[in-house]
């Protein structure tokens, strides 16, 4: 509805223009809002406030002017100017029931497909493979996935990119602990553990010179192409991935094998990289290292900050794989928008890879290029969340003690539940409560995690929304009616049947800003707030107890769409509801 007055606003506006009535020159986007108050229209916009300095006019003459200008439309019973050159819109009255009917009607709940579908590569998760998955990786990952989820449904082309660390120097002293460990039998069970296999090898680096010889050496074999080293590289990758994917599916991930391009894909294509860079005049060489001064970027005191494509001994880095996947995401892939879930910390690399790129002319213009950054998961002393040693936490071990502390949480809500039933329940709430937790906040603020607060019933959390999803469905199981065969009109005299219905009726626009934005807690707050504005509804318009079958159908109506929204909404946050709990 919004877009639609818009579209005739702007309509409006250029209706005037061409007849000379308002300057032909740039003028800000219209802004429609929804009102709070509904006596005086459902939308306004401020437009004219907006225009009428640059016309040389009164506010309200302009809004007079557009006005009269404002083509006709089944959707607006009246517009009128409103305060100082405000214009209020009423949506038509039967709108409100149409729009409801459609989304009922729609598998896709009457949400329209972008007009403009884009191919938008995301990039996220993006462990290094050298050890096992963090907590570090949990927000980019859980983010990235239901913004990715989202412009789907809206419609786009979504490609997923895993861009998993799978090179570097670290490999070496990997790879010869692999060695030695290769000749005992008990390989698997070692890499079961990469934390441990990891610290095992660090400390054997750092205790036999002979040890870190043969790492370094690795290094240079493996980067040289050596068939042993690639092969002890490659099954080592295979066991880390593994670990990935076990953490994804526990998760409720959408990723797959096939997403998967880390930084060695990009291997063969870092020289060219760096000669389209010569090529382009954009390389310094600074004590033999080869770099990008952008005028842009300088240290605190003011000295330049170069960006580094190629070390000294001729070794490559993160930025140049980076211009190497950007070139290779907006040319071959054909990305119009490429967004990156990557830590608020790594901030200052994007914003120079994106520029090198488009110097380099590696990405178009018209290829928009996001940093969708977030902040810290911190632990309940605000600082970077450790285990009680002061390790870091494994992402496997995070996610099984949320299942833990949801099974004893349930099973005493809920004692009468049968032993299955009660696992399945808690293994969904915990991994629900973790996830929602985290797409909750607000993206680039850091937050305390915390297991009592995600795990409560009340307040914005999973197991509150996933309790109110149950008690919507549970009205269809005491009515015992097929929520398709309703066909009463939808009737909105009560005040909250009104607001209920207004508020169903944004669930696209919300998904819109969640695509644009990049920040899944808009539509949190979304479901929260219907659900909230649900029982406020049930509290007080009786549904199987209303005065007539008609005004039961049209409520019953109205409390499927809501139970629907809740469920399709969290689904775009890559959480499943339950029938029952
Ligand atoms: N592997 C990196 C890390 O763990 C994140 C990679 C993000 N993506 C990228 N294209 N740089 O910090």
């Amino acid at each position: 509805m919004k877009e639609q007055i818009i579209s005739l606003v702007e309509t409006a506006l250029d209706t005037l223009r061409q007849r000379g009535d308002l300057p032909d020159q740039p003028r800000p986007p219209v802004q429609v809002e929804r009102t709070r108050d509904k006596q005086h229209g459902d939308f306004a916009t401020n437009i004219a406030l907006m225009l009428a300095k640059p016309a040389g006019r009164k506010p309200r003459d302009v809004a007079e002017a557009l006005l009269a200008a404002l083509p006709e439309s089944p959707l607006v019973s009246k517009a009128e100017i409103a305060g100082p050159g405000f214009i209020n819109f009423f949506q038509a009255g039967n709108y409100l029931q149409d729009q409801l009917k459609a989304a009922l009607a729609d598998d896709k709940l009457g949400i329209a497909p972008a007009a403009r579908a884009q191919t938008v590569v995301v990039d996220y998760s993006s462990p290094n493979l050298a050890k096992e998955m963090h907590v570090g990786h949990l927000r980019s990952t859980i983010i990235g996935d239901a913004v990715t989820r989202t412009l789907e449904f809206l419609g786009h082309t979504v490609v997923r990119q895993n861009h998993v660390g799978d090179w570097g120097t670290q490999f070496g002293m990997l790879l010869a602990y692999l060695e030695e460990q290769q000749d005992q039998a008990e390989l698997s069970s070692e890499l079961s553990d990469l934390e441990n296999f990891y610290r095992a090898a660090k400390q054997r680096f750092d205790e036999s010179p002979e040890f870190a010889d043969r790492a370094r050496s690795l290094v240079v074999m493996l980067q040289s192409g050596d068939a042993h080293c690639l092969k002890l590289w490659h099954d080592f990758n295979q066991v880390s991935l593994n670990h990935c994917f076990e953490v994804y599916q526990r998760l409720g991930v959408s990723l797959t094998p096939a997403d998967v391009r880390g930084e060695s894909a990009y291997n063969p294509e870092l020289p060219v990289i760096v000669a389209a860079l010569e090529q382009a005049g954009l390389l310094v060489e600074s004590d033999g290292a080869r770099c990008i001064f952008l005028d842009d970027f300088t240290t605190r005191d003011g000295q330049p900050l170069p960006v580094i494509v190629q070390k000294a001994d001729g070794g490559y880095l993160y930025a140049t794989s980076d211009l190497a996947a950007l070139r290779y995401r907006a040319q071959t892939l054909g990305a119009d928008r490429i967004l990156y879930f990557v830590d608020q910390r790594q901030a200052l690399h994007f914003q120079q890879v994106f520029q090198v790129a488009r110097l380099a002319g590696f990405v178009p213009e018209t290829t928009a290029l996001e940093h969708m950054g977030f902040g810290t998961m911190n632990g309940p002393d605000g600082k970077p969340f450790k285990t009680r040693a002061g390790g870091t936490v494994k992402l496997v071990d995070l996610l099984s003690e949320a299942e833990d502390r949801a099974l004893a949480l349930v099973s005493s809500k809920n004692p009468a539940l049968d032993q299955d039933d009660l696992m399945q329940i808690a293994s969904t709430v915990g991994i629900s409560a973790v996830k929602y937790a985290d797409l909750s906040k607000h993206r680039t603020s850091d937050y305390i995690f915390n297991f009592e607060q995600m795990l409560s019933f009340d307040g914005n959390t999973a197991p509150y929304l996933l309790y109110a999803y149950t008690r919507v469905a549970s009205i269809f199981r005491k009515a015992d009616v097929a929520p398709d065969s309703l066909t009463a009109p939808i009737t909105t005299d009560d005040e909250r049947e009104l607001a209920l219905a207004n508020n169903l009726l944004q669930f696209g626009e919300v998904l819109q800003s969640v695509a644009d934005k990049g920040q899944p807690h808009l539509l949190c707050t979304y479901l929260y707030d219907l659900a909230g504005q649900f029982s406020g509804f049930y509290e007080h318009c009786p549904i199987l107890g209303a005065d007539s079958e008609a005004l039961r159908d049209s409520r019953l109506q109205l409390a499927w769409l809501t139970a629907r929204t809740l469920r399709q909404g969290l689904s775009l946050l890559g959480i499943t509801t339950l029938e029952r709990m």
